[in-house]
């Protein structure tokens, strides 16, 4: 059992390019790529989490923040567009893991996604519950309290003492609320959607994110005519004393914490057996929507703090929980914008939330479809549907279990996971562009990322440091879930894995329960070790 053996590019390639009744459908254009990267990278990051970085770490400085995230991830971004070209296969990073460092890594990486694409989705379902309540709210409507909010929540010391809501005590509290209805809603509807095919999930995720934009171009005319110059003054608050409240270590906190603003990007790399030129298309989509995204980052976060003062952002926090957990929308109402501009960007983010879940959860059940055609996961995860053409079982699990998550578990738990757990995949990615070149120079490589290796190691150097901003409780849990990965590798999938039985000279066909008939890959074709 080899468990660094690598599976070969000349294999994944011919897997991905297989026709026929098992495959996806290759329906993507390079547009839709680049939407559904802005789909997924444009949600509860700049609507919630930008005003939070600014009240409680970097003050005005949160844009020196987006910028510096903006670059790591342009590092990550160039590496991920030169694996994409090369290995335009579903699983993303799990499978340049697989064809750069063996198995057992790809395994990890795997594993390590479902905290990026389904704790995300699942994160943001929590998020678009609030937004979809206040919004309700406008119009005087208002759902039953017990079912929006899940039953359990977890607290901190901080949080039981600042009286927060369901926090009688540290740790697991009960709420009293029976389930988070609108999230769970909101997953079903996209998982839907998702398996009736990815061109009609295309065309909702175009739809949504003409009209995300346009809210965001919204609020940038509002910021840039209701300036209070002073807001901006001191550009970095003096630190307190406190490592990351202010000064040069809060901008590197606040960079730590708008990451997630950022995370979605990779998620284009999924959709590679679905877009009709995979070659050429992944890194206009992979590059294209981080640049848009990071240009509108910086702007609007620097038009947030330039319209409200971040120490008023900051009073937000023991003020009413709706204005702090929609700090975008309370700056239109601080600086007087009409009731229709301030409703308008609670659509935005209502919508702007729903299409990063639609994207999120596309992003994991292609993940777990590569895995499962590699054997490292049951059958069902790679059967398609005959008619939609997609990996509906792998999407309708996927679903059911974010969406109870996200319906009735204390997502406070995952916290910075997502961050993590995305961060880790970053370096991964970068270190295997390295390793690829050297292992395998001649590979035909449609775009290349410039600079190797300088900008694979910025890369790797710029996302170890966004996780060691990161608390030490994430890290702990980052490496408990990893230990559970490894327990489900050395119990199952090892096992069943096709790459393993190869090498022992066995037939290595697909599992029986995926159909045979599009599953097998190309044989003769030694795996590399
Ligand atoms: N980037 C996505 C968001 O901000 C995950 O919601």
């Amino acid at each position: 059992m080899n468990l660094w053996a690598t599976k070969s590019i000349a294999t994944l390639r011919a897997e991905a390019d297989q026709a026929g009744e098992h495959q996806l459908k290759r329906a993507l254009t390079p547009l839709n790529l680049i939407t559904l990267g802005i789909g997924a990278i444009i949600g509860a990051g700049i609507f919630v989490l930008t005003g939070q970085a600014a009240a409680q770490y970097a003050g005005p400085a949160v844009w020196i923040s987006m910028i510096l995230v903006g670059i790591a991830c342009a590092f990550a971004g160039l590496c991920y567009a030169e694996m994409a070209s090369a290995v335009p296969v579903a699983g993303s990073a799990y499978t340049y893991s697989y064809a750069t460092m063996g198995e057992l890594v790809a395994w990890i990486i795997g594993w390590d996604l479902v905290l990026e694409y389904a704790a995300g989705a699942a994160t943001v379902g929590v998020g678009w519950s609030g937004h979809f309540v206040s919004l309700l709210g406008n119009f005087g409507l208002k759902l039953p309290a017990g079912l929006t909010a899940a039953p359990t929540t977890w607290c901190t010391a901080a949080n039981v003492q600042a009286a927060i809501a369901g926090c009688a005590h540290t740790g697991l509290n009960l709420t009293g609320a029976i389930i988070n209805l609108p999230a769970v809603f909101v997953v079903a509807v996209m998982s839907t959607i998702l398996v009736i095919g990815i061109k009609e999930s295309a065309k909702v995720n175009n739809f949504i994110v003409l009209l995300k934009l346009t809210i965001i171009f919204l609020i940038v005319a509002v910021g840039l005519t209701h300036i209070t110059s002073a807001n901006w003054k001191p550009l970095i608050p003096p630190n307190t004393g406190e490592w990351g409240t202010y000064g040069i270590s809060g901008i590197l906190r606040g960079a730590g914490l708008v990451f997630f603003a950022y995370i979605g990007f990779d998620a284009v790399s999924t959709a590679a057996q679905e877009a009709r030129n995979p070659q050429k298309d992944m890194p206009i989509g992979i590059l294209g929507s981080l640049f848009v995204c990071t240009l509108l980052y910086v702007i609007v976060s620097a038009l947030l703090t330039g319209m409200v003062n971040y120490k008023e952002l900051l009073a937000l926090q023991t003020s009413s929980p709706p204005d702090y957990a929609a700090p975008m929308a309370y700056a239109m109402k601080h600086v007087g914008a009409p009731e229709w501009v301030r409703i308008s960007v609670d659509v935005g983010a209502v919508l702007g939330l729903g299409s990063v879940i639609l994207v999120m959860l596309l992003g994991q059940s292609r993940v777990f479809y590569s895995m499962s055609r590699d054997g490292l996961l049951g059958g069902w995860a790679g059967r398609v549907h005959p008619k939609f053409r997609t990996p509906y079982l792998s999407t309708i699990y996927t679903g059911i279990a974010v969406g109870l998550a996200t319906g009735l578990l204390p997502l406070q738990l995952l916290g910075q996971l997502v961050n993590i757990g995305t961060l880790l995949a970053f370096v991964l990615v970068c270190a295997g562009v390295w390793i690829l070149r050297k292992k395998r120079p001649d590979l035909d490589r449609p775009f290349r990322t410039p600079w190797v290796p300088f900008v694979p190691i910025a890369g790797v150097v710029c996302c170890l440091g966004l996780m060691a901003t990161l608390p030490a409780d994430t890290w702990i849990r980052l490496i408990v879930w990893l230990l559970i990965g490894f327990t489900i590798y050395f119990g199952y999938s090892r096992k069943h894995s096709r790459l393993q039985r190869e090498l022992a000279g066995g037939a290595g066909g697909p599992p029986p329960s995926m159909g045979g008939g599009g599953g097998g890959g190309p044989r003769g074709q030694p795996p590399r070790r």
